[in-house]
């Protein structure tokens, strides 16, 4: 439903996305994700043909951004970072007239203007003028205003900044609802959120796609290369050095990485890393005992999507390269 392909932008000499790819199916809900300034709102620009590439092609249901901009807007609805709202309409007025200017038929107008109200909860201040709105229902009308033409595909950047907890979980029980009927790409920083609510995201970090995947391969990614704290003891008072028990561990197989932390009463501490995939946490025990230590504490470190996350970002800004 959307291509990108090698898509670049500049604003003068800086590059705010560089060669980004990447492709959304029919129905799916996709997370872009990103530090401040990784390009998540410059790429949705080009997308709905606000700005144009400076290379690199996009298309929306086959009709290209630049070449078929009326085609690409009529099948998107957008929600900016800022809401494009009129201060003084009223919220109702505001919809009806978005709602003309998109197109929708006058015999169904106002049917539409009652479902996205109520579907976005904005039902009880039709009649508010926009400019006494709070940051939140601002956001809510932000969000009726792009469905209101009931669009094949949802651009939404960052579609839960400012919302209380509540609206939170609102707002994306409410986008859950619109995926599957519609094709949604929704920007954001929130971890949680992407688990959440998203089938597949798109990791971006200074301009370039670090990570693509399903939510449920990316942390499986993460938690397949398990972590394990171990703290062993010697027997008996015996002596026992830290580079003794790290030699051990490294020896077994499957371990990819082994780091001494602290030494406290006699008690060693290692952090043990294994390879993607491998389960290595019966036979560290049975190392332990097996040559005469005390196995005082087995227990796994979660690597979360945060750290998997910083982990990719950082590595990106470190190598200064794109991977995949
Ligand atoms: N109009 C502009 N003129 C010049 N540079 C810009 C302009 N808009 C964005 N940039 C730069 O492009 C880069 C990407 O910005 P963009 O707004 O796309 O990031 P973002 O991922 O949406 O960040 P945030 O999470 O803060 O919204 C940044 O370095 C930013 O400074
Ligand atoms: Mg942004």
């Amino acid at each position: 439903m959307i291509k990108v392909e090698g898509l670049t932008k500049r604003y003068a000499r800086n590059i705010a996305v560089n060669d980004v790819s990447f492709e959304v199916e029919k129905g799916q809900i996709v997370g872009f994700l990103g530090p401040n300034g990784a390009g998540k709102t410059t790429t949705m620009r080009v997308l709905t043909c606000f700005m144009p590439p400076s290379s690199g092609t996009a298309t929306v249901a086959g009709f290209d951004v630049l070449k078929q901009p009326h085609e690409v807007k009529k099948r998107i609805g957008y929600l900016p970072e800022t809401p494009p709202l009129y201060p003084e309409m009223e919220v109702g007025e505001y919809l009806t007239f978005v709602g003309k200017l998109k197109g929708v038929p006058s015999s169904e107008l106002k049917r539409r203007v009652d479902e996205v109200s109520e579907r976005c909860s904005v039902s009880d201040v039709r009649k508010k003028l926009i400019s006494k709105l709070s940051k939140g229902y601002r956001q809510r009308v932000g969000l009726a205003q792009a469905i209101i033409h009931n669009p094949d595909v949802l651009i939404l950047d960052e579609p839960t900044s400012g919302l209380d907890p509540k609206q939170i979980i609102e707002t994306r029980e409410l986008i859950k609802n619109l995926a599957g009927s519609h094709t949604i790409i929704l920007s954001t920083h929130i971890l949680p959120e992407v688990e959440q609510v998203c089938e597949k995201v798109i990791i971006i970090s200074k301009g370039r796609v670090v990570a693509k995947d399903s939510v449920e391969n990316l942390t499986n990614r993460l938690r397949g290369a398990e972590a394990v704290a171990v703290e062993v003891e010697a027997r008996d008072g015996q002596p026992l050095t830290a580079p003794e028990v790290q030699q051990r561990l490294e020896q077994i197989p499957g371990v990819s990485r082994v780091v001494f932390k602290t030494e406290r009463d006699r008690r060693l501490q290692f952090e043990v890393e294994s390879l993607q995939g491998r389960s290595i946490r019966a036979d560290l025990a049975r190392t332990v005992v097996e040559s005469g230590w005390n196995l005082n504490e087995l227990r796994a470190v979660g690597l979360s999507l945060e750290e998997i996350f910083l982990q990719l970002t950082a590595t990106e800004a470190a190598a200064g390269g794109g991977q995949q």
